[in-house]
């Protein structure tokens, strides 16, 4: 097929998906396996990942009717960041596991869109090379060497990101059995780019063991305490924000700690196998926060109307994952893009159908509890 023709192919599959699960069937058809069990696979019995999903699903809405939606605004403001709708980009490693292009493509799609991208201290891509016109985090894993994390948060501020996302949910990383059965291990071409040593503990690939979670296990401090907040505040001088609190006791140590925001999360289901689908934690962990700091969520989010779900429980935004790098597999900035679309398009509807014009009118009264 020449390129002009597999442009035009890629498109007419874009434009046939029309929905999050529709782009996830056709990346399934172009990623290798490998990859594809590293991208969609939880941890132990992935009973929390699908419990995400299932927690969602049984959320419902109390409409109302008869009200003038003609227009429907769903711009928001997040942590000072302005964005076209209340959508970011969760921190992934390795995107060019999916796509050559990887992380600039997806941060590309994302400025696009208006969405904020949250670049993964294991990217694929150095950080220096995440295109500035897109409003971006940087996401931190604290290494046992802090010097190794001093030197990335020091290289993320001078780039000109704009907040720092410390992970809080990995002192080690869940047991991903889809990852040791196949032995994953880094395939030739793709690396941690944030990092010049010597990489051949993520290469090895060995049945029984996932390198990934292996190079985790010992590199990450699972020391980590919650001073590591005002550490991180301190060396950066960014807003530091606390990714993966599932209860009030935690948001409120967050909070005191000097975090300027809270992601309620529990990682798509990759750790703690047995926490609770994040929408079912989002009330008790904004209300701990009460408006002090901002909440946003992720796990699971597929459609515009769970967007809807977790504003009215108290997010501020939601990160979306997985449906992002299917997007990218598919169609690579095009396929992003289409993501946001599909998820702004059902937003809305969503919206107009509830009776709501705007995000600051969605709350707890649209859902029935
Ligand atoms: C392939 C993959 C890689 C991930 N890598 C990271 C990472 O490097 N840092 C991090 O904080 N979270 C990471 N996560 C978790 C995501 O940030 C996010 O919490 C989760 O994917 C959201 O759930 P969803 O995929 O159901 O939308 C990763 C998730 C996936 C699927």
């Amino acid at each position: 097929m020449n390129e002009s023709r597999s442009a035009e192919h890629v498109r007419a599959a874009l434009a046939g998906a029309v929905s999050l699960r529709d782009l996830e069937r056709l990346a399934e058809r172009v990623v290798d396996d490998p990859a594809w069990q590293y991208l969609m696979g939880g941890s132990d019995d992935e009973i929390t990942l699908g419990e995400n999903r299932r927690a969602f699903e049984r959320l419902r809405f109390r409409p109302r009717v008869l009200r003038d939606v003609s227009t429907i605004d769903t711009k928001t403001v997040v942590l000072g960041q302005e964005l076209a709708m209340p959508v970011l980009v969760a921190p992934m490693a390795y995107h060019r596991l999916y796509h050559p292009e990887g992380e600039p493509a997806v941060a590309r799609a994302t400025a696009r869109a208006g969405g904020l991208f949250v670049a993964s201290t294991m990217a694929s891509t150095p950080l220096e090379e995440v295109p500035s016109q897109c409003p971006r985090w940087f996401q931190v894993y604290v290494y046992r060497d802090r010097e190794i994390t001093r030197d990335l948060v020091l290289r993320a501020k001078a780039a000109g990101f704009s907040a720092l996302v410390l992970t809080v949910d990995a002192p080690r990383l869940g047991k991903r059995e889809r990852e040791a059965r196949i032995g994953f291990g880094l395939p030739a071409g793709i690396r941690a780019a944030n990092f010049a040593v010597d990489q051949s503990d993520l290469r090895l690939k060995e049945a029984g063991t996932s390198s990934i979670a292996h190079h985790a296990s010992k590199a990450f401090d699972a020391t980590l305490g919650w001073e590591s907040v005002a550490w991180l505040a301190e060396l950066s001088q960014l807003p530091v924000i606390v990714k993966g609190i599932l209860t009030e006791e935690d948001a409120r140590l967050a909070v005191d700690a000097g975090a300027k925001g809270i992601i309620v999360s529990n990682h798509g289901g990759r750790q703690l196998d047995g926490s609770p689908a994040t929408i079912d934690c989002v009330e008790e962990v904004a209300k701990a926060a009460s408006g002090r700091v901002e909440v946003l969520m992720d796990g699971g989010v597929r459609r515009g109307s769970d967007i809807v779900k977790a504003l009215a429980l108290g997010a501020r935004a939601v990160l979306v994952g997985r449906p992002f790098l299917h997007g990218l597999a598919v169609g690579g900035d095009e396929g992003v893009l289409r993501v946001f679309d599909l998820l702004k398009d059902e937003l809305e509807t969503t919206m107009a159908l509830l009776g709501r014009t705007t995000l600051a009118e969605i709350d707890g009264s649209v859902l029935k509890c």
